[in-house]
């Protein structure tokens, strides 16, 4: 089992939930964040401090948001687990689904 990050987060990436985590699993890509699932520890510190509620425990994702468990996995298949956030920075790119969603307009 394993925290996600759904839809609220793709382009606003507050990254308060970065802060919290203990063990640094909370990866930047271009259009949101992503929990490294075989990191993540399941403290859950990270959920309550999303200021838009983006973070959910996996099985508590709203049934809109259920597509999201593979997509913060499958951003993970090409780095593999790189053991530290903060150590590697922002990967670039995101997965296609979140690559794929519309933006938001600006203006
Ligand atoms: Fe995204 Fe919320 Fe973290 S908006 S970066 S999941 S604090
Ligand atoms: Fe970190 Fe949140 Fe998991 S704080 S260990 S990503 S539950």
């Amino acid at each position: 089992m394993t925290f996600v990050i759904a839809l609220p987060c793709v382009d606003l990436m507050d990254k308060a939930c970065v802060d919290e985590c203990p063990v640094d699993c909370i990866y930047e890509g271009d259009r949101m964040l992503y929990i490294q699932p075989d990191e993540c520890t399941d403290c859950g510190a990270c959920e309550p401090v999303c200021p838009v509620e983006a973070i959910y425990y996996e099985d508590d994702l709203p049934t809109e948001f259920s597509g999201f468990t593979a997509v913060n996995a499958e951003f993970f298949t090409t780095v593999g687990s790189p053991g530290s956030a903060s150590r590697i920075g922002p990967i670039p790119g995101d997965h296609p689904y979140v690559a794929a969603l519309p933006h938001k307009a600006t203006a």
